[in-house]
Parts: structure tokens; sequence; C-alpha cells
């Protein structure tokens, strides 16, 4: 068999009386060490968080083992999360065996070593928590196909609406101080447009039944983030005293649920209350238990879908708005004549935006919103880099730095660049495959086997539809990358 990359695989079934000698590489004994019990990952949680941190932390190790394959401890470990030892691989060839759901296993992985607490998600393992082998994994997936598609004719109009609010924020901001934030209003603007786009009813609209109120983007982030804390990175310039405090309250042992338990109730109010259409289709078409379907939608809603957006349109518009002002006049032109051509931003019309189409992948291949993937060896294999073939013993946990498989200098040129035009033509179509975001290749497509994102099209698609209405409405729009700081905008006259 042939992989993508044209190179021969076969992963093996192997044991210690009989070593593998069906790869073409060179067999490599799987380079780096896990120290002493706790000492060993209590160093390597320090370098990871505070003295080296990431991308270093990655670089450094793989420098010094010269291997994009190696053995490390990833956080949170203990003394309050279970094991930290895994095998990290950081390159174009290796990834994907994270992707082969039958060589690796999901079960409860979904944000890395730990799981947070159930009671999150109602006492539920939520779908992102479940191996493909689970038969609720294939009934709740297709619950979550359902919930897109029955969006479909409210998002184009629901995004136009809810940015147009954002694009005013801007010029108003820009006239009043000379400088605004691009990114600060976009949470609220898309909680609000993904919340109406799959239930129907705005969240934050007064006068409703169990409405969360302008509350709701806080209200969200404090039961989301509790869950995620114990990975969350702290940014750069905390003072030095701070470290332990930090450390002590979200990287040694999981936040209990009793703290958000007030903020789950009132958003499993609001769902309970306007998304009974879609708790009749589960129970209907799925077979499924109301509250479980209740707590699915819930994590679907707020945490994959807001919680991706909400990290990825501030990287759209802090990658796209920091090109020179000669590139947006080209991707305003080819925005506009695919409106005029189309009849009105449509769905034709987005197919009809190459640059928007390559410019997205892009954003999304530097800077995927989801860094970390990790499974567990099902079976005992073989896994491939570029240079070198690893054994990796059944049972033992797999995890992927995305970050920096999607810049493998062996696929991409000026992989660290961000080049809107790397996708377009059939040079740059080749390169497709290698955008990973979704938990697979961005040439393939989710099913109700596969671990890949249900919303992968879906975000896709918005993500274009942004940056077209960004252009359709300015010529140039000047952010700066690093701070997100909105600095022009010039009207489309
Ligand atoms: C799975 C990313 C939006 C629903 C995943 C995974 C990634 C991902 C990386 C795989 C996690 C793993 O198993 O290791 C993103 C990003 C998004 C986004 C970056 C937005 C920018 C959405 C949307 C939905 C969604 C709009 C739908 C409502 C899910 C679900 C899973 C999943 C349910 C689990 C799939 C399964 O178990 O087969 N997503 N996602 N995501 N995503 Fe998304």
């Amino acid at each position: 068999r042939r992989s993508r990359h044209g190179a021969k695989v076969r992963c093996v079934s192997i044991s210690k009386d009989t070593p593998p000698t069906t790869t073409t590489l060179p067999l490599r004994e799987i380079p780096g060490d896990y120290g002493l019990p706790f000492f060993g990952a209590f160093a390597d949680k320090m370098a990871y968080y505070w003295t080296e941190k990431l991308p270093k932390f990655y670089e450094n190790r793989r420098d010094k083992y010269k291997s994009t394959v190696y053995r490390m401890n990833t956080v949170p470990g203990p003394p309050g999360f279970p094991d930290p030892r895994v095998i990290i691989l950081l390159d174009e060839k290796s990834f994907p065996i994270l992707f082969d759901v039958s060589k690796v296993e999901k079960k409860d992985v979904f944000t890395g070593t730990y799981h947070p607490d159930f009671k999150y998600t109602g006492g539920y393992r939520v779908l992102p928590y479940l191996d493909p082998s689970e038969e609720k994994h294939a009934l709740l997936k297709g619950f979550c196909f359902e919930v897109l598609k029955s969006s479909g004719r409210r998002v184009f109009p629901e995004l136009h609406a809810k940015l147009a609010a954002v694009f005013d924020g801007w010029e108003a901001g820009l006239q009043k101080d000379g400088k605004t934030s691009a990114t600060k209003d976009l949470g609220m603007a898309t909680l609000r447009f993904i919340v109406t786009a799959f239930t129907g009813q705005d969240p934050t609209a007064p006068d409703v039944k169990h409405s969360l109120g302008a509350a709701a983007p806080t209200t969200s982030k404090l039961w989301l983030a509790p869950q995620i804390l114990p990975i969350f990175v702290p940014p750069a310039g905390v003072p030095k005293l701070l470290i332990p405090l930090i450390e002590l309250l979200i990287h040694t042992f999981p936040i209990p649920y009793f703290f958000v338990k007030s903020q789950h109730s009132k958003i499993c109010d609001f769902f309970r209350s306007h998304a009974g259409h879609l708790l009749d289709v589960a129970e209907s078409q799925f077979g499924l238990a109301r509250d479980e379907a209740l707590h699915n939608l819930v994590f679907y809603t707020i945490f994959n879908a807001w919680g991706g957006i909400d990290i990825l349109f501030p990287i759209l518009v802090r990658r796209v708005g920091s090109t020179s002002p000669e590139f947006q006049r080209e991707l305003g032109a080819e925005v506009r004549r695919a409106i005029e051509a189309n009849g009105g931003l449509n769905p034709a019309a987005l197919r009809d935006m190459p640059t928007v189409q390559s410019a997205v992948w892009e954003a999304l291949r530097i800077e995927p919103p989801v860094p970390f993937q990790y499974g567990r060896a099902k079976e005992d294999l073989i896994v491939e880099s570029h240079e070198a073939a690893f054994q990796v013993k059944k049972g033992e946990m797999l995890a992927g730095y995305m970050p920096m498989a999607c810049r493998d200098p062996k696929v991409f040129t000026d992989p660290d660049s961000y080049n809107p035009k790397r996708f377009l033509g059939d040079e740059g179509q080749k390169l497709v495959q290698y955008v990973l975001w979704s938990n697979g290749p961005e040439t393939e497509d989710p099913t109700l086997a596969n671990k890949q994102c249900p919303g992968k099209n879906f975000i896709v698609t918005l993500s274009q539809l942004f940056v077209a209405e960004i252009f359709s409405r300015f010529e140039t729009i000047q952010v700066d990358y690093a701070s997100g700081e909105l600095r022009s905008l010039k009207r489309v006259s």
C-alpha cells in the first residue's frame, strides 16, 4: 500500500520475538525519556509552561534528539492528572496515524491525557470523548450532522447581520480614537450567530425565556474554560511571584464542577427552552434520550463550534488583515467580482473565490485552532517519520502538536510564513491534503466512522464568508498581527 506521501507504509503487528522487517526506513528506537516518576514530569511541565514555552519546548527536544518523533511528558501530569507519558509526533508523515481509528483508540482523549469531570456534560460522555467503536458514536455524530444541516438557510443572513454590527463598531472606534481592537467584539457576535444558526433563537435577546442576556459570552466561557484550564498556556509576562499560585490553581488538580454549576444550568435551560425541535429529531431519528441529546447539543454548540470559532475568527482577521494592501485589493476584486457574477454573497459566489479559499486554508494551516490531538495505540505499531521508523507498543499514548506538523519544511516551502496564495494553482492544490486542522486531511470528509470534525466544511464556508464580508465592505484593512489592533480601514467606494 502507498501513503499520500508516496512512501510505502505497512503497519505490521510486532512482538518482541519478531522484529519488524517490513518498513523501508531504518528502524530507530524512539528517542527521549520520561525521567524519574513525578520529578521528570514536573521538570517537563515547568519547561513547557514557563521556561521554554511553545513551540520552543518541542523544537529544543526535536533538535536534541534529531527526530520529529520522541518521548516526553505532556501536561498537566501528576499529582492531579493521569500518566503524562506520550510519544509526540511533529511532522506530516507521522501525524496521520492519529486519524487512523483502526490503529489508535480515541476514547476519552479529546482534551489529552485527562478528561474533565463528566458533570460538566450532565454526567454523559459526549461525542468528542467517544471512540468510533462505541455504538453511541455514530448516533451522536449523525445527530450533529443533522444540527449542522438544519442551520443551512440561516447561516448567510445571520452571519451578515452579526458582522455588520462588528464592522460598524470598527468604524466608530477608529473615528473616535484612531485605533481599535479588530477582535474584541467578535466573541459576542459569533456566539449570537452560532446559537441563532443552530436553534433559531438569539441567546442574548431580552424577553425570551431563559435568555442569557448580554452576559452570554461570559456565562459560556465560565462553563467552557475550567474544562481546558489544566492545559492552558499562560501568556508571556506573568510576574514570577504568581507562577506557584497559577500552577496550584489550574495545572495541579482538575477544577471542580460546582464552581460553574449555575452557569451551566442557565445554558442548559436556554437550550431546553429553544432547541426542542432539535431534541425531537435526536429522539425520533437517532433514538437518543432527550437529556443526553441536550448535553451533546450544548457541547457541540458552545464548546466545539463557538469555542473553535472564537479562536479562529481572531486568527483570520489578524492574518488576512496584516497582508499587504496590494494583496487585499486583489482579494477584494475577486470577492466583489464573484458577488456581482452570482447575484449576491451566496454559496455560488463563495465557490468563485479561490484566493479567499486559499487564504482561509493557509490560516488554518499555520495556526490550527485546536493544536493537540491524542490517541492510544490499539496494537503494536510502526510509526514512520520522514527519516526513520519507530516501534510503538500497544497501549502507548501518541500525541500530535499540529502547528509544527503543518509547518513541516519537507512539505511546505517557507513554512513559517503566512502565504495566502499557497494553495492556488495545480501545485497549490496538491498541498491541500496536508492541511489537518479538522483532525483529518482537508481533502477528506468527516464520517460516522471516523473522528474528523463534523463541522469541517461548515467552518471553512464560514471562514470564507467572514473574509468575503470584510472585503465586500472594505477595500483595505490594516491590522497589527501581534496585538490585533485595527489601525485603518478604507471603505469600498
Ligand atoms: C472534533 C476542531 C468546529 C463539532 C474536532 C476535532 C478537532 C476539531 C481538531 C478532533 C478532536 C479529536 O478527536 O482529537 C474544530 C475547530 C472548529 C470546530 C477548530 C472551529 C473553528 C466545530 C463545529 C462543530 C464541531 C462547528 C459542530 C457543531 C465537533 C464534534 C467533534 C469534533 C462533535 C467530535 C467528532 C467525533 O467524535 O467524531 N473538532 N472544530 N466542531 N468537532 Fe470540531
